[in-house]
């Protein structure tokens, strides 16, 4: 007996893919704040919340990301419906007087570059994880992918420099069809030990 129900846990792991095709079926802006909506609510430390996200939806959008892709990585990415751009804020302590009032977060971070970004990649990481659960459970797929050119990408997005990219994830209607048998994963006893 859980709280979330098996058809729950399916869509969101054991039946869940990563997709590289898409069949012909837009997504609504109003599903991409309900993802939103949701991936928020994850927990980041001490709330900090470093995730920032954009999302290519037109042609020109894409044809902007197209040079900062790996080959490999260019038709899936063009046909898709819509390519989030997961980054992280550098200055996301700067938010924390709202985020995290109790304490004041320039103190602990300010100066610090080592910690904020271990703290900005841990938990836009983090939040990057949430965000392709959320796609899952509101009935989209996803396709996340490392393999580009961050600094290309963060001059022709971010060239403020305050903002760097984590991955990016491109989000449709996954087509079922061109899927490979899924890879095996490593058993418990593999990588995990009760101490
Ligand atoms: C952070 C991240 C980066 C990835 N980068 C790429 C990529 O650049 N290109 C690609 O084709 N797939 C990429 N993938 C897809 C993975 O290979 C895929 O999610 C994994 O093999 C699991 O596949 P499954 O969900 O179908 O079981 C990436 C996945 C993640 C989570």
């Amino acid at each position: 007996m859980t709280d979330v129900s098996t058809k729950a846990i399916n869509i969101i792991f054991n039946e869940a893919r990563t997709y590289s095709r898409w069949l012909n079926k837009p997504v609504d802006d109003d599903l991409l704040i309900q993802i939103y909506d949701l991936m928020k609510m994850g927990p980041t430390s001490m709330n900090c919340c470093p995730a920032r996200f954009v999302f290519l939806k037109s042609p020109e959008s894409k044809e902007r990301l197209k040079p900062c892709l790996l080959p490999g990585n260019i038709e899936k990415t063009m046909s898709a419906p819509v390519t989030a751009i997961i980054a992280y804020d550098l200055n996301f302590y700067k938010k924390m007087d709202v985020l995290w009032p109790h304490v004041d977060a320039n103190k602990i971070f300010q100066e610090k570059e080592d910690l904020i970004y271990k703290t900005a990649l841990r938990n836009s990481s983090l939040q990057g994880a949430y965000f392709i659960m959320a796609v899952r459970s509101l009935g989209l797929d996803c396709g996340p992918m490392s393999g580009f050119s961050s600094e290309k990408l963060d001059k022709e997005f971010f060239p403020e420099g305050t903002i760097k990219s984590n991955f990016l994830c491109n989000l449709g209607y996954g087509d079922s069809s061109s899927l490979y048998p899924r890879g095996p994963r490593l058993d418990f006893d593999k990588v995990a030990k009760i101490i």
